[in-house]
């Protein structure tokens, strides 16, 4: 095993990891339920469903088998001129559970894609109208991923420094705080007014990557209210709030006002092969059903609606509208309510914040916050040599775990949390 971890070091790069300086990565042989299994038997509480993926439980049998099955009949084929089951099945699926006003479902293959497409999406609305609109709205603080739109849309950050130059322009406006929600409205409707404004692009109640950053729902059904009154498209970043993390299906089922546009991956083959998609209203699709040929839509990907995704998507949609999911997502909400209440004036938390099957911790910090603060260097490690996966941004952690998780496991994390701000609070 050490031969393994050896030749990994020397072959690869992993993601958001200094080439240099990074502590050895945990070799991961077997996962189940909630537990990722190391080569040398520890069992680790996977407290952040990987990524913010796994709906149900790693190695989920029902979704093993269905993938299993879908590899034996078709793994792939061009999506473009061809079509397939899982991906007919799969809209069939989404369109049943989305907002109403959603209509179509364009597939690509992770969440940066999917925020590709709608960026793209959104532009060419207005281009195949010939109308001149091309500025796009974001929210400070924002991650919409790391390709160059979705940077392009996000906070100007660590993250994207040395492509600075390389980002197009976008206006952003303040993060909506509870006692700033008037003056970031104001900011808002002065740069609709300017009738400049193609699109408006927000993770839907919570900013996950920016610190699960929470805001208040009819804020923000306030400011697609005020977009739509300027025909603004509104895209609804729904990559890691979709699938009943926020304990409805997806958060724009929060808001009155409906996005016009819509990202999804992440849960939604429950954690077990990259898929990416975009959905959009009649009002969106309309602009691009035309018969000149360059008003086309020309976006694709290799992997575009590979059918093994999108079956596995299909049996995760199953397994995500059984009572019991229903159940758990309530079950976890609970708890973390529960826990929050008993936790919140605990002198080393500024603030203790719940979502659905969201709870994020933030310690009070004299620097402020931010995704370098030290502390982040206790954090990690000390849960881990609890043998507990909790990845923190900054000098925020959050559990967002997989929903079949027990009463009995939140209770451990739970426990190792207090120890932990015990821990924090006596260095402080
Ligand atoms: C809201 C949001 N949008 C987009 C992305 C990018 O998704 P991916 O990592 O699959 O490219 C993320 C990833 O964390 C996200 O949280």
């Amino acid at each position: 095993m050490n031969n393994l971890l050896n030749k990994d070091k020397e072959n690869i790069w992993h993601p958001f990891t200094p080439l240099l300086g990074a502590s050895e990565p945990l070799l991961i042989t077997e996962a189940h339920g909630v537990y990722l299994h190391t080569h040398d038997g520890r069992k680790i509480l996977d407290a952040v469903s990987s990524w913010w993926v796994n709906l149900h439980g790693h190695s989920n049998p029902h979704l093993a088998k269905a993938l299993a099955e879908q590899a034996n009949k078709l793994e792939h084929v061009i999506f473009a001129g061809f079509t397939h089951e899982p991906a007919i099945q799969l809209s069939e699926n989404l369109l049943s559970i989305l907002p109403e006003n959603q209509s179509k479902i364009f597939f690509s293959d992770n969440g940066s894609t999917a925020v590709e497409v709608a960026i793209k999406m959104a532009l060419q609305y207005w281009y195949n109208q010939g109308i001149n609109k091309k500025k796009i709205i974001a929210i400070q603080g924002a991650y919409h991923g790391d390709t160059f739109g979705a940077m392009s849309v996000g906070d100007r950050s660590i993250f994207t420094n040395p492509f600075a130059s390389f980002l197009f322009e976008v206006e952003f406006i303040d993060f909506p705080f509870a006692q700033q929600e008037e003056a970031t409205i104001n900011q808002f409707i002065k740069l609709i007014d300017t009738d400049e404004v193609a699109a408006f692009i927000f993770e839907p109640l919570i900013q996950a990557a920016g610190g699960m950053r929470m805001y208040s729902t009819q804020l923000l059904d306030n400011l697609i209210k005020h977009a739509h009154a300027k025909n603004v498209i509104c895209i609804a970043d729904e990559v890691f709030t979709g699938f009943g993390r926020t304990g409805k299906l997806f958060a724009s089922d929060y808001l009155v006002n409906k996005p016009d546009i819509m990202t999804l991956s992440k849960g939604i083959t429950g954690g077990t092969m990259p898929l990416g998609v975009t959905t959009c209203s009649d009002k969106v699709s309309t602009a691009f059903k035309t018969d000149d040929f360059l008003k086309t839509f020309f976006h694709g990907h290799s992997y575009t609606g590979n059918p093994l995704a999108c079956a596995v998507a299909n049996a995760s949609f199953k397994l995500l509208m059984h009572e019991d999911c229903v159940h758990n997502i309530q079950r976890i909400n609970s708890k973390h309510i529960e826990f929050k209440r008993r936790i919140k004036n605990h002198e080393a938390l500024h603030e203790v914040r719940v979502l659905g099957t969201i709870i994020a911790f933030e310690l009070r910090s004299e620097s402020g916050s931010s995704y370098d603060h030290e502390v982040r260097k206790k954090i990690y490690p000390f849960f881990l040599g609890r043998d507990i996966l909790i990845r923190p941004l900054g000098n925020v952690f959050y559990i967002l775990p997989p929903y079949i998780i027990t009463d009995e496991q939140l209770d451990f994390i739970y426990n190792t949390i207090e120890e932990f701000l015990t821990t924090v609070t006596a260095e402080l």
